[in-house]
């Protein structure tokens, strides 16, 4: 086969030497604008999992990386006048100039043919070769010649940053966050050969620009930053290798190949420097497209088919997107992390540490036990001192171990939550003319039982045009209270649950059909006059139009929303909830997409609140001083002209004025072609911006399933509670078999007693494709 590698990286010449190696009779050439000892930057940082792969592809390789590589296992943050040291993290340094020599050495001496100082700049290199492999890095010239064909995204990061080196050696992967007059300044430092460590310095636009570094040269900012850094440098200085300022670009593309051309490496995909995996995705998608084409293309063939090289490019793709993306989606969790330091400066060091370590979401609170067990025991112990402190009473472990986050208490006025595992409301649909019965109380019952420390009723509607559909629970009767002080009073006798409920109000998304039957489908005959913030139908094409509310309708809203409240006080509720998300009545006068009104209660966010802010004062005037409430919200409509993560801010400020004790941070469900960025806790950032910005508790939501989740987002403080829904349904127990992986002796209710003396043999078995 004839194989041009455009780009003599890491990716292009790892590629080139492992296809050799593959088959010595490959004519392979690497084309690299540089000559061979230019290098920018300065060392590159593999985990230990990565130089095991390296070792796996290729020993001799491996050999020669390995006998230059730093190796270091702690992780030190130093903030606030604060050094903490997290260990067991496993990480390796190397000089970029050395990989590449190595790898430069290793292809020639294999028989790649590396040619240097040549551009690269039209496509006529595809004409003489059956593969092309594009690995040109993040500026790509190759992918810009296929434009048209390739679709790239580049999302061009806010914060600046430079690439130093300098000799100071550093024993651990070291961060500084300091505060000066201009701005918070961050720095990610790691040796990387004895004697010589990479210093990258971040920072926001506004303090690049106050310290006049927009204007600065490269020897400049160096200067600047030595002195501002003097004390952490130790007197070594800093040096320079085009170390410009920039700003991170997180490059996605769409194909990765056509034609006979693939991209490999930078050129492909981006990924944030503090997850430090740039250099390993390269040399993964070297490793994997060496396999595709071994696999598919018939070594015998010099010329093989162009079927075949397809075949093998789109295996590369197959193979490689999902962990490629996976690692992007981490990547730009800690970019985050990253860009909103400043958010966290007031956090205790410990839980600044903690944060830093589990930005990603990739290291969680398991993790963390397992690389270093002490540096996890403070934590919790940090966690757990702090929630008596909160909960106003020291020392009230009833059990004699140190709780794991989630087991920690909270207060919320007088209601005291045993744990953080919160029940999320969810309808059951099987509710007669608005009273619950035998399945509600069976299905809160058996989940308080299961050990959450609330658990919230479902969607309870505050008048009967209020159902999204004839099925629903309601509270606009008296007797509708009555079944449910049964379920309230079963709760509070025979469990140290608590049990909150939501009310809510469908609006335009009233009158549907039960969720299995069709998600938000009107009903096809039998439904109701429906009212919403604005005149726009859910579905435009089937949707019945509801009518615009007047200020009468909204009296009328209102008095019900506070009968309700009366209700669920007397049904003696612990929480109450007002569900302002998804797209229901109250929701609809939030999101600009669903409220276009021109009146008072439309237009500007405080005005779009209003009507919301009228129920939840009607509601918090009839609830119990004592007892709190919450209010349910999307935070973001993932749709362009929608409810962005900032507005939600400022939705939490105004419910916080108005005496809400803690907001409850949906997203979405507002317009149906919404496009919502899923994936593992993808909601809980939003949770974690209102409770840094505003200062009021959290819950988080959304793709919470497992126990470390749980632990990590506490004891981050990304949240105060974690609201746990479809867990919850495949699993009532889940809190209890929390507790006993976790091997926490949490009580169990008499008649069970049995259990504690019982060890039980899960075996999950996993059969089928539930992707
Ligand atoms: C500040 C910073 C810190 C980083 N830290 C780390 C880290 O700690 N660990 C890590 O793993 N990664 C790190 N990276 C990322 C890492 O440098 C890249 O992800 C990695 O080098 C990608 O390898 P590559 O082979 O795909 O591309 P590159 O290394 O960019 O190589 C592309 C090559 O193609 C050549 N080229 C470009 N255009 C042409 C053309 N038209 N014709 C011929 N040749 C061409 C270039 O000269 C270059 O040599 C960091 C990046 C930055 C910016
Ligand atoms: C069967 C079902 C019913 C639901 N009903 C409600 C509801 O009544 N009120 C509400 O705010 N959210 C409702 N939801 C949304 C959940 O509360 C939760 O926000 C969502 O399922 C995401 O959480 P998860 O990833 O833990 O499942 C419902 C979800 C399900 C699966």
């Amino acid at each position: 086969m004839r194989i041009v590698c455009v780009g003599g990286g890491p990716g292009g010449l790892y590629f080139a030497l492992l296809m050799k190696k593959a088959d010595p009779r490959h004519q392979i050439t690497v084309i690299e604008r540089n000559r061979s000892d230019d290098t920018f930057g300065f060392g590159v940082v593999f985990s230990d999992a990565t130089m095991a792969a390296v070792a796996g592809a290729d020993s001799d390789t491996y050999g020669e990386i390995a006998h230059h590589l730093v190796h270091w296992d702690d992780i030190e943050v130093n903030y606030r006048g604060e050094r903490i040291v997290s260990s067991g993290h496993g990480f390796s340094g190397m000089s970029r100039h050395t990989l590449l020599r190595v790898l430069q050495e290793q292809a020639c001496g294999a028989g790649v043919e590396v040619r240097f100082e040549r551009e690269v700049t039209s496509l006529d290199v595809c004409a003489a070769a059956d593969v092309v492999v594009a690995s040109d890095g993040a500026n790509s010239a190759m992918r810009r010649l296929l434009e048209g064909r390739i679709r790239t995204t580049m999302d061009v990061r806010a914060n600046r940053f430079v690439w130093l080196g300098t000799t100071k050696p550093f024993p651990a992967f070291t961060f500084y966050f300091k505060q000066t007059e201009h701005g918070l300044w961050r720095v990610h430092a790691y040796q990387y050969e004895p004697g010589r460590s990479t210093f990258i310095v971040e920072c926001r636009e506004e303090t690049w620009k106050a310290a006049g570094m927009d204007h600065g040269s490269e020897q400049e900012t160096a200067a600047f930053l030595e002195h501002l850094f003097a004390e952490e440098l130790d007197g070594h200085p800093l040096s320079v290798n085009r170390s410009i300022w920039r700003q991170f670009p997180t490059i996605r593309t769409e194909p990765w190949w056509t034609g006979n051309v693939v991209l490999l490496g930078d050129a492909a995909h981006t990924a944030h420097f503090s997850v430090g995996s740039g250099t390993r995705m390269a040399m993964e998608d070297a490793v994997a497209l060496r396999d595709a084409l071994v696999e598919h293309v018939s070594p015998a063939s010099p010329s093989p088919a162009p079927d075949a090289i397809a075949s093998a490019l789109r295996t590369y793709e197959l193979r490689r997107r999902p962990p490629v993306e996976s690692l992007q989606r981490a990547a730009q969790a800690s970019l985050h992390w990253f860009e909103d330091t400043e958010r966290y400066m007031s956090l205790d060091p410990l839980q600044f540490t903690f944060t830093l370590l589990t930005r990603s979401l990739r290291i969680t609170h398991e993790d963390l036990r397992v690389r270093d067990p002490r540096f996890l025991a403070r934590v919790d112990e940090w966690v757990a001192r702090e929630a008596e402190r909160q909960v106003g009473v020291p020392n009230a472990r009833t059990l004699r171990v140190t709780p794991p986050p989630m087991f920690t208490p909270f207060r919320l006025r007088d209601l005291v939550l045993t744990n953080r595992v919160v029940v999320s409301p969810m309808c059951q649909y099987v509710a007669e003319d608005g009273t619950v019965g035998e399945w509600h109380l069976v299905h809160l019952g058996s989940r308080a039982m299961g050990g959450a420390g609330l658990v919230m009723a479902e969607m309870t509607d505050v008048s009967r045009e209020a159902r999204i559909s004839p099925w629903c629970a309601g509270l606009y009767q008296p007797e509708h209270a009555a079944r449910w002080k049964q379920i309230v009073d079963f709760v509070h006798r025979e469990t140290p649950a608590a049990i909150g409920v939501q009310l809510g109000h469908a609006g335009r998304k009233g009158a549907t059909q039960r969720l299995w039957e069709g998600d938000n489908e009107p009903l096809p005959h039998g439904g109701w006059p429906l009212m919403s913030a604005s005149p726009i139908p859910y579905f435009p094409d089937r949707s019945p139009v509801p009518r615009e509310m007047t200020e009468a309708d909204m009296s009328c809203v209102v008095a019900d929303f506070a009968r309700a409240s009366e209700l669920a006080r007397d049904a003696g509720f612990d929480l109450l909830e007002i569900h302002m998300a998804h797209g229901y009545l109250l929701a609809s006068f939030i999101s600009p997409l669903t409220n276009t009104r021109t009146d008072e209660y439309g237009g500007a966010l405080a005005n779009r609140m209003r009507f919301p802010l009228m129920v939840f004062d009607a509601c918090r005037e009839v609830w119990p001083d004592g007892r709190p409430m919450s209010a349910r919200i999307s935070a973001v409509d993932w749709m362009p002209g929608g409810m962005e993560p900032e507005d939600a801010v400022e939705v939490a400020r105004l419910l916080e004025a108005h005496g809400c004790d803690i907001v409850d941070v949906s997203a979405g469900q507002t317009v149906p072609d919404q496009r919502p960025a899923y994936g593992r806790l993808f909601q809980t950032p939003f949770a974690d911006r209102i409770r840094h910005e505003v200062g009021i508790a959290t819950m988080a939501l959304g793709n919470i399933s497992s126990y470390m989740d749980v632990n990590t987002i506490i004891a981050a403080g990304r949240a105060d509670l974690c609201v746990l829904a479809r867990a919850h349904l495949f699993d009532p127990y889940w809190t209890r078999h929390a507790a006993w992986m976790l091997g926490y002796p949490l009580p169990w209710p008499d008649p069970y007693k049995s259990v504690e003396r019982y060890t039980p043999r899960f075996e999950f078995r996993f059969s089928g494709d539930k992707s």
